[in-house]
């Protein structure tokens, strides 16, 4: 492909790649984001020369001068989705277009260049291609394919960076949580918020994960799997996971989410579950949740379910919720029906197991 927005990706084929058998041991048991592929695609980008040198090759360190910006300033965004084998054998990775947008709508919020969605959606194309023996086959399993972009321009001005480098690698995958489809348990963060008003949580930057980290750690120190963070300006809102965000089902079977106000991440799973709950007629309410209405539906019977979402989360039911304020637990702690029933009409459309009526299945292979 050529002209346009489209780029030449020059193919340098791994000259050592992982063999046969250690690629299949490693393949049984993958975990999340422990192991990758044999490649790795780069772009690189200069003001006044746009994206320049499109390359698949070996996936290998990246040689950096200390002094390049994103090491100082963190001006860097990710995105996460995946590609699965389909049952004819073939490869699809599900709504990549809507992660090229999110990308995009990411660098703006860094003031990084924006990458052309042609581009963006080929060098998907072209490491699965490359990867493709990579791609786990079991139910569970998928490729997480991990594309990022960083300011790699050497200088310690602050200011947006000239010069990026834009990278896919990708990782077969597992389950994110071990153990399979189990309730977690969340903890509300006291301490610290995620997002507030004007700042970056509708952008996938790294910043946002690494301003994280403690409250992770403390939720782990309480013995739970997540985090959930309320809202930075009342403390009162629940606005979403470290890395998924969140759905409460009402006993009417009503499901309810916080809104997209600018401090949550816009998911797109969040997204496809709140068009296929409404294309079954069922009522979504997108509005702020305050952890009391949790708390006293749960109690009440009202929140009948609750789960997490996203790319590596999949759909996660929600079991318990421990904070200062007391814990609660949400139905009888287990699954909840219409949580696994949601879980089980998604995955079926992206593993291309049933009709898919939004035309989110993007062929690869
Ligand atoms: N919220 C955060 C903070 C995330 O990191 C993610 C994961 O990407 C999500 C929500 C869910 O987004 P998506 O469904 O697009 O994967
Ligand atoms: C994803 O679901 O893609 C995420 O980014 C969540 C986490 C692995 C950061």
């Amino acid at each position: 492909m050529s002209g346009g927005d489209n780029l030449d990706f020059e193919i340098r084929p791994n000259p050592a790649p992982v063999s046969d058998a250690d690629r299949s041991a490693l393949l049984a048991n993958p975990g999340f984001g422990r192991i990758f592929t044999d490649h790795m695609v780069t772009v690189r980008y200069a003001d006044g020369k746009g994206w320049y040198e499109p390359l698949v090759a070996a996936r290998a360190p990246i040689p950096m001068d200390p002094a390049s910006a994103v090491l100082h300033y963190a001006q860097e965004i990710f995105e996460g989705l995946k590609a699965y084998t389909l049952p004819d054998g073939g490869v699809a990775m599900f709504r990549p277009d809507a992660n090229a947008a999110r990308f995009n709508q990411s660098a703006a919020r860094m003031a990084m260049p924006a990458l052309p969605v042609e581009t963006f959606l080929q060098s998907l194309h072209e490491i699965i291609r490359v990867d493709r023996d990579w791609i786990p086959s079991d139910p569970e399993g998928s490729l997480y394919l991990r594309p990022f972009a960083y300011a790699s321009e050497v200088f310690l001005g602050v200011r947006p960076a000239t010069e990026y480098l834009y990278l896919v690698i990708a990782s077969p995958v597992g389950p994110y949580f071990s153990g399979g489809v189990k309730p977690v348990s969340i903890w509300v963060s006291p301490d610290f918020t995620r997002a507030a008003p004007g700042g970056t949580g509708a952008a996938k930057c790294g910043g946002n994960y690494a301003a994280g980290l403690s409250a992770q750690a403390e939720a782990a120190e309480h013995g739970c799997d997540q985090v959930v963070y309320l809202d930075a300006v009342e403390r009162k809102y629940i606005d979403e996971l470290g890395g998924m965000n969140v759905f409460l089902v009402l006993d009417d079977g009503t499901l309810v989410t916080p809104p997209l106000t600018g401090t949550i991440l816009p998911g797109i799973t969040r997204d496809s579950v709140i068009k296929l709950a409404q294309k079954a007629g069922r009522r979504v309410e997108e509005r702020p949740i305050s952890l009391d209405e949790w708390r006293e539906g749960a109690a009440s019977g009202r929140v009948r379910e609750a789960f997490a979402c996203g790319t590596a989360a999949v759909i996660t039911p929600i079991g318990v919720i421990k904070g200062e304020s007391g814990d609660f637990t949400v139905g009888d702690g287990g699954p909840g029906e219409v949580t696994m029933a949601i879980r089980q009409e998604l995955v079926d459309i992206q593993r291309g197991r049933a009709e898919d009526p939004f035309g989110w299945v993007h062929r690869v292979l």
